[in-house]
C-alpha cells in the first residue's frame, strides 16, 4: 500500500513537471486568445482580449467586469446534444490510449462553454505543430492541435465545443469508482485535431 502511494506521488510530480508540455510530442504550446464582448449580451459591441483557458478567460472579464461570469453562464444553451453525430467536416476520431483518463463532466461543461464562445475563431500563431489548451478543470483539458501549413483558419470555438462533446460521451466509461471519464483525439479535414486527457491545470 505503501508503495503504491509513493509510486503515485512520482507520477503525479512527473505529470506536474509537464503540465505545460503539447500533448503530441514535438508540437510547441501556444497561448490561446480570446476576444470577449465586455457585455455578453452584445456580441457585437466593445470587446476585451484575454488569454489562457476559457475558464481563465472567463475569470480574467469577471475580475475586470464584476457579473460577466454570471451573465456568460446563464445565457448558455444546453450543450448541444447535435453534437453527438461526427461532424462533417470530421476526419476520424480515437478513444482511449495515448490519452489519460479525465472526467467526462469536466469536459462536457468546458464544451458547452466554447459552445457559447460568439467570437473570432481560435488564432493558433504561425507554423504547423502548435497546441493550444482550450479549457482545463477538475484536471480534465481540452486541446486544439494545429498541423496545418496553409495560412487559412480551419476552426471555430464551436466546433472545438461540439467535437470536445462528442468526444465526451462517445469516449466515455465509467472508471474503477463507477466515476464518468473520458480521453481521446478527433481529427479533422485540413489538419488540426482535438484532444481531451487529464491535465495539472
Ligand atoms: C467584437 O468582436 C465581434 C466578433 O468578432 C465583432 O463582430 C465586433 O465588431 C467587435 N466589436 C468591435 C467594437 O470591434
Ligand atoms: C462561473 O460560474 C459558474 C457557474 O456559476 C461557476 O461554476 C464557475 O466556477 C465560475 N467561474 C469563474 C471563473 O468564476
Ligand atoms: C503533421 O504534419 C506532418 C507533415 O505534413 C506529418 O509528417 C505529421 O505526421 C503530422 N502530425 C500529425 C500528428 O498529424
Ligand atoms: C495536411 O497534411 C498532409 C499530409 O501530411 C499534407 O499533404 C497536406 O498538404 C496538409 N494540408 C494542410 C491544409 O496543411
Ligand atoms: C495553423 O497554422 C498555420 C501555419 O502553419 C496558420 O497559418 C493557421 O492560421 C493556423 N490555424 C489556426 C486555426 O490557428
Amino acid at each position: 500500500m505503501r508503495w503504491a502511494t509513493a509510486a503515485l506521488v512520482i507520477l503525479t510530480a512527473q505529470f506536474a513537471v509537464h503540465a505545460e508540455k503539447a500533448p503530441l510530442d514535438g508540437y510547441e504550446v501556444v497561448d490561446l486568445e480570446w476576444i470577449l464582448p465586455i457585455d455578453p449580451n452584445n456580441p457585437s459591441g466593445e470587446n476585451m482580449t484575454v488569454t489562457g483557458t476559457i475558464e481563465d478567460a472567463i475569470a480574467q472579464m469577471d475580475a475586470k467586469y464584476p457579473g460577466w461570469n454570471q451573465t456568460f453562464t446563464s445565457s448558455l444553451p444546453p450543450p448541444d446534444a447535435a453534437s453527438l453525430e461526427p461532424s462533417t467536416e470530421s476526419d476520424g476520431f480515437k478513444c482511449g490510449d495515448p490519452w489519460y483518463q479525465c472526467s467526462q463532466a469536466a469536459i462536457v461543461s468546458g464544451a458547452q462553454y466554447l459552445q457559447g464562445v460568439k467570437s473570432d475563431p481560435p488564432k493558433m500563431g504561425t507554423g504547423p505543430s502548435n497546441c493550444g489548451r482550450v479549457s482545463c478543470s477538475w484536471a480534465s483539458s481540452i486541446w486544439m492541435c494545429n498541423n496545418s501549413t496553409l495560412g487559412e483558419a480551419q476552426s471555430t470555438w464551436k466546433e472545438i465545443g461540439d467535437s470536445a462533446l462528442f468526444l465526451a460521451y462517445k469516449c466515455g466509461y465509467p472508471d474503477r469508482l463507477n466515476m464518468w471519464v473520458t480521453r481521446g483525439q478527433e481529427f479533422f479535414k485540413g489538419n488540426w485535431s482535438v484532444v481531451v486527457t487529464w491535465a495539472d491545470c
